[in-house]
């Protein structure tokens, strides 16, 4: 069978073997310092006893499932320590679709990639639900939607590419969508630390047991090389998530969940906060240059991401392509993210060159 593979590290290597010079804006990777207690964690770790370098249990280290329950007042039977987010997403999405009925997945448009791609690998039929040109959605749309032949409504906040948060009862009005096609509700919350409203708040809140909530530390402490993440589902669901995780992974990795943990016990709010405060600077600093260039924009209220329009250039791959040769800028083409941005481009803040990639962009589109 065929899937379709999504298209960042396919952008990031043609970046990296331009013959000039690029400001790479392509990936999530964060450029700042993880927490200070991640290294101590680590460093600490080479150090620990033989048997703190064999398996851990399957479905994580009890002691940062427990320390991830407490901080999100739920029972640590219920989290699943993953590879990352992105596994999360993979146990949830599957666990949603074991069923005896139909196998649709509702998506929005735009759409992180590896949705569409992980529904596929599920047997799962996506279709993609419009956003409103401001990144928000309508539940309303999920509801003319969904059908009972709906397992499935993913949404992720704060988004991926628009910059969007959720507020608390349109993500409420969507469990109502899915209860009442008794279909799952999934929300991806890796940016949950990246909220620049205020409002955002984790559906956890809902306390349903037709929800389930994904995230990791990949983002909120910079380490997307460590691939430490967790879901937290209802009761009915979780023992077919652990069994899927044990079988296609055994575990996720000790050494890093260890450092996470240390980083959660030991790092203080102003961690996250002093990030946030960067990139509200990177936001203002890229906007303003957008604004010069006579582009469109999205002005992000969460996550680090910039979808740009510019006139008569179109976010297809060629013009990526272009961009990166001829301005010296990386950015993903909009067509990569569904069917409702193919206009744009999407550009990740997560550089320190920001400043000099606004001015390319500015100089090239004058
Ligand atoms: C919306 C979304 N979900 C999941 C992931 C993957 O996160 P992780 O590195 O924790 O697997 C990303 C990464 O960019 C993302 O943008």
């Amino acid at each position: 069978m065929h899937y379709e593979r999504p298209q960042f590290f396919h952008v990031m290597q043609y970046a990296a073997s331009a013959d000039r010079d690029v400001v790479d804006m392509v990936s999530g990777n964060p450029d700042w310092e993880p927490p200070t207690a991640l290294r101590d964690g680590l460093r600490e770790y080479a150090d620990a006893d033989p048997d703190e370098f064999q398996y851990p249990p399957s479905e994580g280290l009890r002691d940062l499932r427990e320390e991830i329950a407490a901080r999100r007042n739920v029972d640590a039977d219920r989290i699943v320590v993953t590879n990352g987010t992105g596994e999360a997403n993979y146990l949830a999405m599957a666990a949603a679709m074991d069923r005896d009925a139909g196998s649709e997945v509702l998506l929005t448009d735009p759409v992180y990639p590896y949705y569409p791609g992980k529904a596929e690998l599920l047997g799962g039929d996506a279709t993609l639900v419009p956003t409103e040109r401001d990144g928000s959605i309508h539940p309303e749309r999920f509801r003319e939607a969904a059908s009972e032949e709906t397992g499935l409504i993913l949404v992720n906040t704060p988004n991926n590419p628009t910059g969007a948060v959720y507020d608390r009862e349109t993500v409420a009005e969507l469990e109502r969508v899915a209860a009442e096609v008794d279909a799952t509700l999934v929300v991806d919350e890796v940016y949950d630390h990246f909220d620049f409203t205020g409002e955002f708040e984790s559906a956890l809140t809902l306390d349903s047991d037709r929800v389930i909530v994904t995230t990791g530390y990949s983002k909120s402490m910079a380490i997307t090389g460590f691939r430490v993440g967790y879901a937290v589902l209802p009761e009915r669901l979780v023992d077919a998530a652990k069994t899927r995780h044990m079988l296609v992974n055994v575990a996720t990795s000790r050494p890093p969940q260890a450092a996470v943990l240390r980083a959660l016990r030991e790092t203080d709010a102003d961690y996250y906060a002093d990030v946030r405060a960067m990139l509200r600077e990177r936001v203002t600093m890229f906007t303003d240059a957008l604004d010069a260039a006579g582009a469109e924009y999205t002005t992000p209220e969460g996550a680090f991401y910039v979808l740009a329009r510019f006139e008569d250039f179109p976010g297809t791959m060629e013009n990526a392509k272009r961009l990166i040769d001829e301005a010296g800028v990386a950015g993903m083409p909009g067509e990569t993210f569904g069917s409702a941005r193919g206009e744009w481009l999407r550009f990740a803040l997560v550089t320190p060159r920001v400043e000099e990639a606004a001015a390319r962009l500015a100089d090239y589109f004058a």
